[in-house]
Protein backbone atom coordinates (compact mmCIF):
# COMPACT_ATOMS: atom_id res chain seq x y z
CA UNK A 1 0.00 0.00 0.00
CA UNK A 2 1.44 3.76 -0.45
CA UNK A 3 2.16 5.84 2.41
CA UNK A 4 -1.13 8.47 3.24
CA UNK A 5 -0.25 11.89 2.81
CA UNK A 6 -1.23 13.32 6.19
CA UNK A 7 -4.24 15.33 6.43
CA UNK A 8 -4.79 18.69 8.45
CA UNK A 9 -4.94 16.78 12.42
CA UNK A 10 -6.36 20.32 13.24
CA UNK A 11 -10.41 20.46 13.52
CA UNK A 12 -10.85 17.14 15.04
CA UNK A 13 -10.97 16.79 18.75
CA UNK A 14 -9.89 13.77 19.84
CA UNK A 15 -10.93 11.63 22.44
CA UNK A 16 -9.00 10.47 25.62
CA UNK A 17 -5.95 11.62 23.71
CA UNK A 18 -2.80 14.00 24.66
CA UNK A 19 -3.93 15.80 21.55
CA UNK A 20 -0.68 18.45 21.11
CA UNK A 21 1.02 15.55 21.75
CA UNK A 22 -0.64 13.51 18.92
CA UNK A 23 -0.26 16.28 16.58
CA UNK A 24 3.08 16.68 16.68
CA UNK A 25 3.74 13.01 16.39
CA UNK A 26 0.65 11.28 14.53
CA UNK A 27 -0.25 7.79 14.59
CA UNK A 28 -2.48 7.67 11.86
CA UNK A 29 -3.87 3.73 10.74
CA UNK A 30 -5.10 3.90 7.11
CA UNK A 31 -6.22 -0.09 6.20
CA UNK A 32 -6.36 -3.12 8.13
CA UNK A 33 -6.66 -7.11 7.66
CA UNK A 34 -6.90 -10.02 9.86
CA UNK A 35 -4.24 -9.50 12.87
CA UNK A 36 -2.54 -5.91 11.09
CA UNK A 37 -3.33 -2.07 10.83
CA UNK A 38 -1.39 -0.51 8.21
CA UNK A 39 0.02 2.86 8.88
CA UNK A 40 -0.02 5.98 7.27
CA UNK A 41 3.67 5.10 6.41
CA UNK A 42 2.74 2.22 5.06
CA UNK A 43 4.06 -0.13 7.62
CA UNK A 44 2.27 -3.20 8.93
CA UNK A 45 1.21 -3.20 12.63
CA UNK A 46 0.28 -6.32 14.75
CA UNK A 47 -3.01 -5.43 16.58
CA UNK A 48 -2.37 -6.56 20.35
CA UNK A 49 -5.47 -4.75 21.22
CA UNK A 50 -8.13 -5.66 18.81
CA UNK A 51 -8.50 -2.20 17.90
CA UNK A 52 -9.93 -0.92 21.53
CA UNK A 53 -10.64 -4.58 22.78
CA UNK A 54 -13.33 -4.88 20.26
CA UNK A 55 -12.41 -6.24 16.83
CA UNK A 56 -12.43 -10.29 17.98
CA UNK A 57 -12.48 -11.71 15.12
CA UNK A 58 -9.99 -9.81 13.86
CA UNK A 59 -9.98 -6.94 10.87
CA UNK A 60 -11.37 -6.96 7.24
CA UNK A 61 -13.88 -10.04 7.63
CA UNK A 62 -14.78 -10.19 4.21
CA UNK A 63 -18.41 -11.73 5.32
CA UNK A 64 -19.23 -9.03 7.59
CA UNK A 65 -17.81 -6.63 5.07
CA UNK A 66 -20.31 -8.16 2.47
CA UNK A 67 -23.57 -7.84 5.17
CA UNK A 68 -22.87 -4.67 5.89
CA UNK A 69 -22.58 -3.60 2.07
CA UNK A 70 -25.91 -4.92 1.38
CA UNK A 71 -28.29 -4.15 4.09
CA UNK A 72 -26.99 -0.44 2.87
CA UNK A 73 -28.36 -0.84 -0.40
CA UNK A 74 -31.63 -2.34 0.92
CA UNK A 75 -32.49 -0.58 4.03
CA UNK A 76 -30.73 1.82 5.01
CA UNK A 77 -32.06 3.25 8.24
CA UNK A 78 -36.01 2.08 9.93
CA UNK A 79 -36.98 3.25 13.13
CA UNK A 80 -37.82 1.30 16.19
CA UNK A 81 -39.90 3.36 18.04
CA UNK A 82 -43.60 1.73 17.06
CA UNK A 83 -41.79 0.93 14.07
CA UNK A 84 -39.83 -2.18 13.21
CA UNK A 85 -37.38 -3.84 10.85
CA UNK A 86 -36.69 -7.86 11.34
CA UNK A 87 -33.01 -7.38 11.90
CA UNK A 88 -33.23 -6.44 15.38
CA UNK A 89 -35.50 -8.91 16.20
CA UNK A 90 -33.29 -11.83 14.45
CA UNK A 91 -30.37 -10.49 15.95
CA UNK A 92 -31.81 -10.35 19.34
CA UNK A 93 -32.79 -13.82 19.59
CA UNK A 94 -29.92 -14.59 17.79
CA UNK A 95 -28.21 -13.22 20.43
CA UNK A 96 -30.01 -14.77 23.12
CA UNK A 97 -29.11 -18.30 22.59
CA UNK A 98 -25.46 -17.44 23.69
CA UNK A 99 -26.31 -15.26 26.93
CA UNK A 100 -26.37 -17.16 30.71
CA UNK A 101 -29.56 -18.47 31.60
CA UNK A 102 -32.39 -16.31 31.31
CA UNK A 103 -31.04 -12.99 29.83
CA UNK A 104 -33.39 -13.46 27.34
CA UNK A 105 -34.17 -9.99 26.20
CA UNK A 106 -32.37 -6.78 24.24
CA UNK A 107 -32.03 -3.83 24.58
CA UNK A 108 -30.15 -2.46 21.66
CA UNK A 109 -28.31 1.05 22.50
CA UNK A 110 -25.07 2.62 20.49
CA UNK A 111 -22.25 2.09 22.56
CA UNK A 112 -20.81 0.58 25.78
CA UNK A 113 -21.65 3.51 27.78
CA UNK A 114 -25.38 3.91 26.56
CA UNK A 115 -25.83 0.02 27.63
CA UNK A 116 -24.49 0.95 30.98
CA UNK A 117 -26.99 4.39 31.43
CA UNK A 118 -29.76 2.09 29.94
CA UNK A 119 -29.17 -0.88 32.56
CA UNK A 120 -28.99 1.28 35.29
CA UNK A 121 -32.60 3.57 34.45
CA UNK A 122 -34.01 -0.32 33.96
CA UNK A 123 -32.57 -0.92 37.38
CA UNK A 124 -34.25 1.78 38.47
CA UNK A 125 -37.80 1.62 37.00
CA UNK A 126 -37.81 -1.81 37.51
CA UNK A 127 -37.82 -1.48 41.66
CA UNK A 128 -40.51 0.79 40.97
CA UNK A 129 -42.81 -0.95 38.30
CA UNK A 130 -42.76 -3.60 41.71
CA UNK A 131 -43.72 -1.08 44.46
CA UNK A 132 -40.13 -0.68 45.42
CA UNK A 133 -39.00 2.42 43.88
CA UNK A 134 -36.91 4.42 47.00
CA UNK A 135 -34.10 1.74 46.02
CA UNK A 136 -32.44 4.14 44.12
CA UNK A 137 -28.43 3.70 45.14
CA UNK A 138 -26.04 2.52 43.12
CA UNK A 139 -22.88 0.59 43.72
CA UNK A 140 -20.19 0.54 41.66
CA UNK A 141 -16.47 -0.41 42.01
CA UNK A 142 -13.19 1.55 42.86
CA UNK A 143 -11.25 1.93 39.68
CA UNK A 144 -14.44 0.17 37.87
CA UNK A 145 -14.44 1.84 34.13
CA UNK A 146 -18.36 1.92 33.04
CA UNK A 147 -17.89 4.67 30.24
CA UNK A 148 -18.31 8.34 30.37
CA UNK A 149 -21.75 9.18 30.62
CA UNK A 150 -23.34 10.83 33.62
CA UNK A 151 -24.07 7.13 34.82
CA UNK A 152 -21.14 5.81 33.77
CA UNK A 153 -18.61 7.94 35.48
CA UNK A 154 -20.36 8.17 38.35
CA UNK A 155 -20.56 4.57 39.33
CA UNK A 156 -17.43 4.34 37.72
CA UNK A 157 -14.03 4.37 39.70
CA UNK A 158 -11.63 6.36 37.74
CA UNK A 159 -10.64 9.65 39.53
CA UNK A 160 -9.35 11.74 36.46
CA UNK A 161 -12.93 10.29 34.68
CA UNK A 162 -14.66 12.10 37.27
CA UNK A 163 -13.44 15.28 38.84
CA UNK A 164 -13.88 17.42 35.99
CA UNK A 165 -17.09 16.92 35.90
CA UNK A 166 -18.99 18.05 39.18
CA UNK A 167 -21.21 16.65 41.44
CA UNK A 168 -22.25 13.63 39.11
CA UNK A 169 -25.14 11.15 40.06
CA UNK A 170 -26.16 11.09 44.47
CA UNK A 171 -26.78 8.21 45.84
CA UNK A 172 -23.35 6.08 44.82
CA UNK A 173 -21.50 4.14 46.90
CA UNK A 174 -18.48 2.66 45.72
CA UNK A 175 -16.62 -0.99 46.74
CA UNK A 176 -13.41 -1.07 47.26
CA UNK A 177 -11.37 -2.38 44.07
CA UNK A 178 -9.40 -6.00 44.46
CA UNK A 179 -6.10 -4.67 42.90
CA UNK A 180 -3.63 -6.33 46.07
CA UNK A 181 0.09 -5.97 46.57
CA UNK A 182 -0.08 -9.47 47.55
CA UNK A 183 -1.50 -10.68 44.37
CA UNK A 184 1.56 -9.54 42.12
CA UNK A 185 2.52 -11.77 39.43
CA UNK A 186 -0.30 -14.15 40.12
CA UNK A 187 -1.21 -16.38 37.19
CA UNK A 188 -4.72 -16.26 36.34
CA UNK A 189 -7.06 -15.71 39.03
CA UNK A 190 -5.62 -14.33 42.77
CA UNK A 191 -5.99 -15.79 45.54
CA UNK A 192 -6.17 -12.91 47.86
CA UNK A 193 -9.02 -10.63 48.12
CA UNK A 194 -12.24 -12.53 48.73
CA UNK A 195 -13.06 -10.63 51.66
CA UNK A 196 -13.70 -7.65 49.70
CA UNK A 197 -16.94 -8.55 48.34
CA UNK A 198 -18.45 -8.81 51.66
CA UNK A 199 -17.57 -4.62 52.17
CA UNK A 200 -20.82 -4.45 50.18
CA UNK A 201 -22.30 -5.56 53.94
CA UNK A 202 -20.61 -2.55 55.31
CA UNK A 203 -22.41 -0.23 52.73
CA UNK A 204 -25.79 -2.04 52.68
CA UNK A 205 -25.57 -1.50 56.54
CA UNK A 206 -24.69 2.25 55.88
CA UNK A 207 -28.02 2.63 53.88
CA UNK A 208 -30.01 -0.52 54.17
CA UNK A 209 -30.79 -2.59 51.17
CA UNK A 210 -34.38 -1.24 50.95
CA UNK A 211 -32.91 1.95 49.46
CA UNK A 212 -30.14 -0.16 47.23
CA UNK A 213 -30.68 -0.37 43.38
CA UNK A 214 -27.70 -2.45 42.13
CA UNK A 215 -24.20 -3.11 41.87
CA UNK A 216 -22.27 -2.72 38.98
CA UNK A 217 -18.70 -4.42 38.59
CA UNK A 218 -16.77 -5.51 35.18
CA UNK A 219 -15.71 -9.28 35.80
CA UNK A 220 -12.00 -8.11 34.39
CA UNK A 221 -11.92 -4.51 34.79
CA UNK A 222 -10.03 -3.09 31.80
CA UNK A 223 -9.27 0.02 31.45
CA UNK A 224 -7.91 0.88 35.00
CA UNK A 225 -5.04 -1.47 33.83
CA UNK A 226 -6.70 -5.26 34.40
CA UNK A 227 -7.57 -5.86 37.56
CA UNK A 228 -9.25 -9.18 38.03
CA UNK A 229 -11.22 -10.48 40.55
CA UNK A 230 -10.18 -12.74 43.55
CA UNK A 231 -11.27 -16.18 43.28
CA UNK A 232 -14.59 -17.20 44.57
CA UNK A 233 -15.10 -12.86 44.76
CA UNK A 234 -18.09 -12.59 41.96
CA UNK A 235 -20.06 -15.66 43.15
CA UNK A 236 -20.11 -14.17 46.82
CA UNK A 237 -21.04 -10.37 45.19
CA UNK A 238 -24.11 -12.59 43.66
CA UNK A 239 -24.70 -14.28 47.03
CA UNK A 240 -24.95 -11.02 49.01
CA UNK A 241 -26.61 -9.40 46.47
CA UNK A 242 -29.37 -12.28 46.43
CA UNK A 243 -29.45 -11.83 50.31
CA UNK A 244 -30.63 -8.41 50.10
CA UNK A 245 -32.89 -8.08 46.41
CA UNK A 246 -29.87 -6.11 45.13
CA UNK A 247 -29.51 -6.39 41.45
CA UNK A 248 -26.33 -7.20 39.93
CA UNK A 249 -25.16 -6.29 36.84
CA UNK A 250 -21.93 -6.94 35.16
CA UNK A 251 -19.96 -4.74 32.98
CA UNK A 252 -18.81 -6.63 29.94
CA UNK A 253 -18.44 -4.52 27.54
CA UNK A 254 -14.82 -5.63 27.01
CA UNK A 255 -15.33 -9.26 28.37
CA UNK A 256 -18.27 -10.28 26.57
CA UNK A 257 -17.67 -12.00 23.12
CA UNK A 258 -15.42 -14.73 24.09
CA UNK A 259 -12.19 -12.60 25.57
CA UNK A 260 -12.08 -15.21 28.13
CA UNK A 261 -12.89 -18.69 26.10
CA UNK A 262 -16.77 -18.33 26.94
CA UNK A 263 -19.17 -16.21 24.96
CA UNK A 264 -19.75 -14.13 28.53
CA UNK A 265 -17.47 -13.68 31.37
CA UNK A 266 -20.65 -14.75 33.73
CA UNK A 267 -20.62 -18.12 32.02
CA UNK A 268 -16.43 -18.46 32.79
CA UNK A 269 -17.11 -17.49 36.56
CA UNK A 270 -20.06 -19.41 36.57
CA UNK A 271 -22.20 -16.54 38.00
CA UNK A 272 -25.57 -15.27 36.96
CA UNK A 273 -25.97 -11.64 36.48
CA UNK A 274 -29.13 -9.51 36.39
CA UNK A 275 -27.98 -7.82 33.68
CA UNK A 276 -25.10 -7.53 31.41
CA UNK A 277 -24.22 -4.73 29.49
CA UNK A 278 -21.97 -4.92 25.87
CA UNK A 279 -20.59 -3.47 23.05
CA UNK A 280 -17.50 -3.42 20.97
CA UNK A 281 -17.06 -7.31 19.90
CA UNK A 282 -20.85 -6.93 19.48
CA UNK A 283 -20.57 -6.48 15.71
CA UNK A 284 -16.82 -6.85 15.88
CA UNK A 285 -16.23 -3.24 16.12
CA UNK A 286 -17.53 -2.62 12.59
CA UNK A 287 -20.45 -0.14 13.14
CA UNK A 288 -20.93 1.08 16.59
CA UNK A 289 -23.53 -0.78 18.54
CA UNK A 290 -24.03 -1.89 22.08
CA UNK A 291 -26.42 -4.52 23.74
CA UNK A 292 -28.17 -4.85 27.37
CA UNK A 293 -28.49 -8.11 28.24
CA UNK A 294 -32.09 -8.35 30.63
CA UNK A 295 -33.11 -11.33 33.15
CA UNK A 296 -37.15 -12.70 32.40
CA UNK A 297 -38.32 -11.46 35.34
CA UNK A 298 -37.12 -7.92 35.29
CA UNK A 299 -38.38 -7.66 31.30
CA UNK A 300 -41.80 -9.52 32.68
CA UNK A 301 -42.06 -6.43 35.59
CA UNK A 302 -42.83 -4.05 32.77
CA UNK A 303 -45.29 -6.03 30.64
CA UNK A 304 -48.16 -5.15 33.03
CA UNK A 305 -50.75 -1.96 32.66
CA UNK A 306 -52.79 -1.38 29.50
CA UNK A 307 -51.19 -2.66 26.41
CA UNK A 308 -51.41 0.22 24.34
CA UNK A 309 -48.82 1.95 26.38
CA UNK A 310 -45.32 2.37 26.23
CA UNK A 311 -43.45 0.12 29.19
CA UNK A 312 -40.06 2.14 28.89
CA UNK A 313 -39.70 5.55 28.13
CA UNK A 314 -36.17 5.18 26.90
CA UNK A 315 -34.49 4.36 23.69
CA UNK A 316 -31.67 5.63 21.12
CA UNK A 317 -32.72 6.83 17.38
CA UNK A 318 -30.06 4.24 16.35
CA UNK A 319 -31.33 1.64 18.81
CA UNK A 320 -30.90 -1.89 16.06
CA UNK A 321 -29.66 0.02 13.13
CA UNK A 322 -29.96 -1.95 9.88
CA UNK A 323 -26.12 -1.57 9.34
CA UNK A 324 -25.16 -2.76 12.98
CA UNK A 325 -27.79 -5.53 13.44
CA UNK A 326 -26.05 -6.73 9.83
CA UNK A 327 -22.89 -6.07 10.55
CA UNK A 328 -23.62 -8.14 14.31
CA UNK A 329 -25.40 -11.14 12.58
CA UNK A 330 -22.51 -11.67 10.72
CA UNK A 331 -20.36 -11.39 13.39
CA UNK A 332 -21.94 -13.79 15.45
CA UNK A 333 -21.81 -16.40 12.20
CA UNK A 334 -17.99 -16.37 12.15
CA UNK A 335 -17.77 -16.25 16.17
CA UNK A 336 -19.92 -19.64 15.77
CA UNK A 337 -18.09 -20.75 12.92
CA UNK A 338 -14.89 -20.30 13.69
CA UNK A 339 -14.82 -21.50 17.41
CA UNK A 340 -14.10 -18.28 18.34
CA UNK A 341 -15.95 -17.92 21.75
CA UNK A 342 -14.36 -20.30 23.17
CA UNK A 343 -10.77 -20.01 21.59
CA UNK A 344 -8.97 -17.85 24.06
CA UNK A 345 -9.27 -20.98 26.63
CA UNK A 346 -7.04 -23.19 24.32
CA UNK A 347 -4.95 -20.07 23.80
CA UNK A 348 -5.00 -18.92 27.46
CA UNK A 349 -1.93 -21.26 28.62
CA UNK A 350 0.93 -20.02 26.41
CA UNK A 351 -0.65 -16.76 26.23
CA UNK A 352 -0.11 -16.86 30.63
CA UNK A 353 3.80 -18.82 29.42
CA UNK A 354 4.86 -15.71 26.95
CA UNK A 355 3.21 -13.08 29.41
CA UNK A 356 4.86 -13.93 32.76
CA UNK A 357 8.18 -14.89 31.03
CA UNK A 358 8.28 -11.11 30.84
CA UNK A 359 8.49 -10.43 34.81
CA UNK A 360 12.21 -9.99 35.64
CA UNK A 361 12.46 -7.25 33.08
CA UNK A 362 13.38 -4.37 33.64
CA UNK A 363 10.90 -1.80 35.40
CA UNK A 364 8.14 -4.72 35.55
CA UNK A 365 5.98 -4.57 38.90
CA UNK A 366 3.18 -6.42 37.97
CA UNK A 367 2.26 -9.00 35.39
CA UNK A 368 -1.67 -9.78 35.60
CA UNK A 369 -3.76 -12.26 32.52
CA UNK A 370 -7.01 -14.24 32.05
CA UNK A 371 -8.29 -15.70 28.97
CA UNK A 372 -6.74 -13.56 25.95
CA UNK A 373 -6.60 -10.85 28.08
CA UNK A 374 -2.73 -9.48 29.56
CA UNK A 375 -1.24 -6.40 31.48
CA UNK A 376 2.24 -5.68 32.27
CA UNK A 377 2.72 -2.93 35.38
CA UNK A 378 5.47 -0.49 35.11
CA UNK A 379 7.14 1.11 37.92
CA UNK A 380 6.44 4.74 37.22
CA UNK A 381 9.26 7.12 36.64
CA UNK A 382 9.86 9.15 39.86
CA UNK A 383 7.62 12.40 39.52
CA UNK A 384 6.14 11.48 36.24
CA UNK A 385 4.12 9.06 36.47
CA UNK A 386 2.50 7.33 32.98
CA UNK A 387 5.47 8.73 31.01
CA UNK A 388 7.10 5.24 31.50
CA UNK A 389 4.41 3.14 29.76
CA UNK A 390 3.44 5.60 26.92
CA UNK A 391 7.20 5.73 26.34
CA UNK A 392 7.05 2.03 25.62
CA UNK A 393 3.62 2.21 24.14
CA UNK A 394 5.33 4.62 21.76
CA UNK A 395 8.61 2.54 20.96
CA UNK A 396 6.26 -0.86 20.12
CA UNK A 397 4.78 1.47 17.82
CA UNK A 398 7.55 2.22 16.12
CA UNK A 399 8.55 -1.60 15.59
CA UNK A 400 4.80 -2.51 14.48
CA UNK A 401 3.10 -3.70 17.74
CA UNK A 402 0.30 -1.96 18.72
CA UNK A 403 -0.18 -1.91 22.36
CA UNK A 404 -2.38 -0.03 24.99
CA UNK A 405 -1.63 1.93 28.01
CA UNK A 406 -3.65 2.86 30.72
CA UNK A 407 -1.67 4.55 33.32
CA UNK A 408 1.59 3.00 33.91
CA UNK A 409 -0.10 -0.71 32.64
CA UNK A 410 0.24 -2.28 29.23
CA UNK A 411 -2.39 -3.63 28.69
CA UNK A 412 -3.23 -6.60 25.89
CA UNK A 413 -6.51 -7.93 24.60
CA UNK A 414 -5.69 -9.06 20.76
CA UNK A 415 -7.84 -10.39 17.96
CA UNK A 416 -9.24 -13.77 19.05
CA UNK A 417 -7.64 -15.30 16.05
CA UNK A 418 -4.22 -14.80 17.38
CA UNK A 419 -1.70 -17.21 16.50
CA UNK A 420 1.31 -18.01 18.29
CA UNK A 421 4.02 -16.45 15.90
CA UNK A 422 1.78 -13.32 16.98
CA UNK A 423 2.28 -14.02 20.75
CA UNK A 424 5.90 -14.42 19.87
CA UNK A 425 6.09 -11.18 18.19
CA UNK A 426 4.11 -9.24 20.18
CA UNK A 427 6.26 -9.76 24.05
CA UNK A 428 9.54 -10.45 21.96
CA UNK A 429 8.97 -6.70 20.40
CA UNK A 430 7.71 -5.50 24.18
CA UNK A 431 10.98 -7.54 25.82
CA UNK A 432 13.61 -5.67 23.21
CA UNK A 433 11.32 -2.25 24.05
CA UNK A 434 11.78 -3.15 28.10
CA UNK A 435 15.54 -3.81 27.56
CA UNK A 436 16.15 -0.92 25.37
CA UNK A 437 15.00 1.69 27.97
CA UNK A 438 17.00 -0.03 31.00
C1 LIG B 1 -16.27 -2.05 30.91
C2 LIG B 1 -16.60 -0.93 29.98
N1 LIG B 1 -17.79 -0.34 30.07
C3 LIG B 1 -18.15 0.66 29.24
C4 LIG B 1 -17.29 1.10 28.27
C5 LIG B 1 -17.69 2.23 27.39
O1 LIG B 1 -17.89 1.82 26.09
P1 LIG B 1 -17.97 2.90 24.92
O2 LIG B 1 -16.62 3.49 24.77
O3 LIG B 1 -18.43 2.09 23.74
O4 LIG B 1 -19.00 3.90 25.33
C6 LIG B 1 -16.03 0.51 28.14
C7 LIG B 1 -15.08 0.96 27.11
O5 LIG B 1 -13.93 0.60 27.07
C8 LIG B 1 -15.67 -0.53 29.02
O6 LIG B 1 -14.45 -1.11 28.96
Amino acid sequence: MNPHALPDLDAFWMPFTANRQFKAQPRLLVAAEGMHYTSHDGRQILDGVAGLWCVNAGHGRRPIVEAVQRQIAELDYAPTFNMGHPLPFEFARRLVEHTPGDLNHVFFTNSGSESVDTALKIALAYHRARGEGQRTRFIGRERGYHGVGFGGISVGGIASNRKYFGNLLSGIDHLPHTLLPENRFSRGLPEHGLQLADELERIVALHDASNIAAVIVEPVAGSAGVILPPKGYLQRLRQLCDKHGILLIFDEVITGFGRLGAPFAAQYFDVQPDMITSAKGLTNGCVPMGAVFVREHIHDAFMHGPEGLIELFHGYTYSGHPLACAAGLAALDIYQEEGLFTRAASLASPWEEALHALKSLPHVVDIRNLGLIGAVELAPKPGAAVTRAFEVFQRCYERGVLVRVTGDTLAFSPPLIIESGHIDQLFTTLRDVLQEMA
